[in-house]
């Protein structure tokens, strides 16, 4: 079977304004799709008050809220209580570094690597220098970009307390083996793993349980939703955690870590991603039992084949040239790479081709996009950086024909 793109199309507006235009920009932020625009707007037009009372409006408000914390759960396989809805992952990973960071002391090490975002590395350093922590660098190899877990084992012993890195770069797009290198990181030592997956999730909703780790945290506006963030924190890690709640709200697992306090029409517009999904499944897969989980990784299955397809003929092109460096694998054979593509031009600046690929209609940008240590120590120019060409499944084959036309004539 395969994803029916026709059918995919349909659920994003935005993808009518304009036929001519092509978005290659996903990894900034996605078209939102519009089961959630409609579960926004129902919100807005009918149940906005504060929530949580009994008085309809209140109520209904509530309700919609819970469905969407409760359906995330499920989505993910934890349980609503290690599920926290923050206001973005940038502020998730600043309130979990109190939150984790506090009982710290000097002599612990922690683990960062020079392949994330900066909200998944800075964050944790500073905190680590306040507290006298020892920071090790698990750090990229330096012409792919790639994360080798060989020389991640050295960096492992008795005093690590946790580890933080990538489910998959935004500029590197290759995915990391999360489960593997939980795996290996608990046998060597007893360190706690934390993984940043916006670049990630918006080509796979995991199955957190499988993956092992302690913390996980995506942005729910770069998969198809609203600009909110999901965190999870593994019940078994949370009585070491302090909370960030108000004093009596302390206690409270979806409060602990959301010091913002819930934005609640954004909240409710969670569920609409998930609305997208179930309309995905039961047009490709009909109705069924299965959990929410095990149709996420059905749904996956479909898309993965398609950014497979779209990723594949860009990859080609740009690893034949010799005008290019390329980072990341060169191909998608693996299914371990997202059709997140960046590259570095080698006859001209990467603003000067973006600029001609921009001009051509293609929508694509070029610069660090705050993975800043990785691009420095790529060797690369931090303001000009890189051209970033990131596609998600609504994506289709014309696109990639006009995107490989216009890279011919700009390259
Ligand atoms: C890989 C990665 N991590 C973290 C972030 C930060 O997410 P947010 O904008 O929700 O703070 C981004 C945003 O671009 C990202 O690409």
């Amino acid at each position: 079977m395969k994803l029916d793109i026709d059918f995919v199309r349909a659920q994003f507006d935005q993808l009518k304004d304009d036929p001519d235009f092509v978005f290659a920009s996903n990894a900034g932020g996605s078209y939102v799709s519009n089961q959630v625009n409609r579960v926004m707007e129902h919100y807005n037009h009918h149940t906005r008050v504060q929530p949580y009372s009994r008085f309809t409006p209140s109520a209904e408000a509530g309700k919609e809220m819970d469905r969407a914390h409760h359906g995330w759960a499920q989505a993910l396989n934890i349980t609503p209580d290690e599920l926290t809805i923050g206001p973005s992952t940038s502020m998730n990973t600043y309130v979990m570094a109190q939150a984790i960071g506090a009982s710290w002391k000097a002599g612990d090490e922690i683990i960062v690597t020079n392949q994330d975002h900066e909200a998944n590395s800075g964050v944790w350093r500073r905190k680590a220098e306040e507290m006298g922590v020892t920071i090790r660098q698990w750090e990229v190899e330096a012409d792919t970009g790639l994360l080798d877990i060989d020389a991640l084992t050295p960096l492992l012993n008795n005093k690590t307390r946790w580890a933080f890195f990538t489910h998959c770069s935004n500029i590197v797009g290759t995915a990391n083996p999360v489960k593997e290198i939980t795996r290996t990181i608990k046998a060597a030592s007893n360190a706690r793993v934390f993984i940043d997956a916006v670049a990630y999730a918006p080509h796979h909703i995991s199955d957190l349980k499988s993956l092992g780790v302690d913390g996980y945290t995506f942005s729910l506006y770069k998969v198809f939703g609203p600009h909110q963030s999901l965190l999870y924190v593994n019940a078994d890690a949370y009585p070491e955690m302090t909370s960030q709640a108000h004093y009596f709200n302390r206690g409270h697992p979806t409060k602990d870590f959301n010091p913002a306090g819930p934005q609640h029409a954004q909240v409710a517009a969670c569920a609409g991603v998930l609305d997208y999904f179930d309309d995905l499944y039961q047009h490709h897969f009909g109705s069924t039992e299965k959990s929410r989980n095990a149709q996420l990784q059905d749904i996956h299955q479909l898309i993965l084949q398609h950014e497979n397809e779209l990723g594949a003929p860009i990859l080609d092109f740009l690893a034949q040239r010799a005008d290019v460096h390329l980072i990341g694998k060169p191909h998608t054979r693996d299914n371990d790479r997202a059709p997140t593509i960046a590259f570095k031009p080698l006859k001209q600046s990467s603003g000067e081709l973006v600029r001609k690929l921009q001009d051509a209609g293609i929508g694509t940008e070029n610069g660090n996009f705050y993975a800043r240590r990785l691009i420095d120590d790529l060797g690369i120019d931090a303001e000009d950086g890189v051209v970033r060409l990131s596609l998600v499944h609504y994506g289709n084959q014309q696109d990639v024909e006009r995107i490989l036309a216009a890279l011919d004539s700009a390259l």
